[in-house]
């Protein structure tokens, strides 16, 4: 059976803090150009792999997390928008272009194809099956209507707002006619918040050693809403500028994933005095909501009511030093890798 060479990133070990480059390593391996019969397997051409903040969960070796950790010397696994190249599964035939969980490799055998979902609509850029319209936008869409509860004229904030997930937060919360504030990590991100992704005011977080004194700057009739993408300190300053009856939906604790020790949380009495609801949310409880959720941002996309930023990394051999760079902020917007153009 004829047999192609199949570069791919391996996992090395688990890890305890900030993940590094030296945690994956590339390797070369064969791949089979045609699906065993009977596998109900599909073959794939990964073209775009998404960096997401959860593969760091992945790396640990946690096996009471919602999602099973990698075991060393495997293909990191993620997101991605690929080809199919030959399938024993009647719901795909060669040529289909899909959106799903593959390898972080040049083709896969995927063997779990009932999660994988059909690309109808091929106008809309590729890479945007593992960003607006993949697992992050879904998340922003889920969190902000189904946790947040918006109000029209009420006030949000959203941390790592010009992130996969911030960033479509914010134009959902300005399409339901709230007011809107985001964090981020340089000038560069504050200016798109503010520049291009239509938030009302956007603020670097590493230049404000009182965060409590920022969030009121911004907030001074306090926040109804706070989509909490981080974590820790910020989490702590929001808790002290929440509205009564306001609502924080927690969906990332970025900031906390690569210390030992979680840092505290001090001001969870507003909760009480403030009858504040706070909710963790985690995507994958909403999928039945999936089928509204493409409708609605694929029409608002065509309107050119939203937009997506991405930050394209080109070549598989990128993609470690792209999926670090998530924990430091070097991504600006959804961090993708291009593997291959079709
Ligand atoms: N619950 C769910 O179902 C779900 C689903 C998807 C994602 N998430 C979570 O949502 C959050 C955002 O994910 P994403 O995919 O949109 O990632 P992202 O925002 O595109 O990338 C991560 C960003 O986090 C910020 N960051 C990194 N280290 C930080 C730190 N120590 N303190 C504060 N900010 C830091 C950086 O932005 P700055 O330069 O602005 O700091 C970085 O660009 C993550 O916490 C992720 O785990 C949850």
């Amino acid at each position: 059976m004829e047999e192609t060479q199949n570069k791919k990133i391996i996992f090395r070990d688990y890890i305890v803090g900030a993940p590094k480059e030296t945690d994956m390593e590339l390797k070369e391996g064969k791949v089979k150009m045609k699906v065993p019969k009977g596998s109900g397997a599909v073959l794939v051409k990964n073209l775009y792999l998404s960096c997401d903040p959860f593969i760091r969960g992945r790396m640990r070796d946690n096996h009471n997390s919602y999602i099973p950790c990698f075991v060393p010397g495997s293909v990191i696994e993620g997101f991605g928008v690929s080809k199919v190249l030959d399938s024993d599964d009647t719901n795909f035939k060669t040529g289909d272009l899909v959106s799903g969980l593959t390898g972080w490799e040049e083709y896969s055998l995927i063997q779990k194809t009932e999660h994988l979902r059909k690309i109808q609509q091929e106008d809309i850029p590729l890479s945007y099956y593992i960003g607006l319209l993949g697992m992050p936008g879904f998340t922003a869409y889920a969190g902000f209507y189904e946790v947040c509860s918006p109000k029209k004229g009420e006030y949000v904030f959203v941390s790592a707002a010009s992130g996969a997930v911030g960033q479509l937060v914010g134009q959902l919360a300005k399409l339901q006619g709230c007011y809107v504030v985001g964090s981020a990590g340089s000038s560069q991100k504050v200016d798109l918040l503010k520049n291009k992704l239509g938030f009302d005011e956007a603020f670097n977080y590493n230049e404000e050693p009182d965060l409590d004194a920022a969030l009121k700057r911004y907030f001074q009739q306090g926040i109804d809403i706070y989509f909490d993408n981080v974590g820790g300190r910020m989490l702590d300053a929001a808790l002290l500028n929440m509205r009564i009856h306001g609502r924080i939906a927690v969906c990332g604790m970025i900031s906390q994933h690569s210390i030992s020790n979680p840092e505290g949380i001090h001001n969870l009495f507003v909760l009480i005095t403030k009858r504040i609801r706070m909710q963790g949310l985690l995507q994958s409880d909403f999928l039945h909501l999936f089928p509204d959720f493409m409708k609605h941002i694929i029409s608002h996309y065509k309107q050119g009511k939203i937009v997506y930023i991405e930050d394209m990394n080109e070549g598989l051999e990128s993609a470690p030093a792209a999926f670090v760079g998530l924990f430091s902020g070097k991504n600006v917007g959804k961090q993708v890798i291009c593997v291959a153009r079709q």
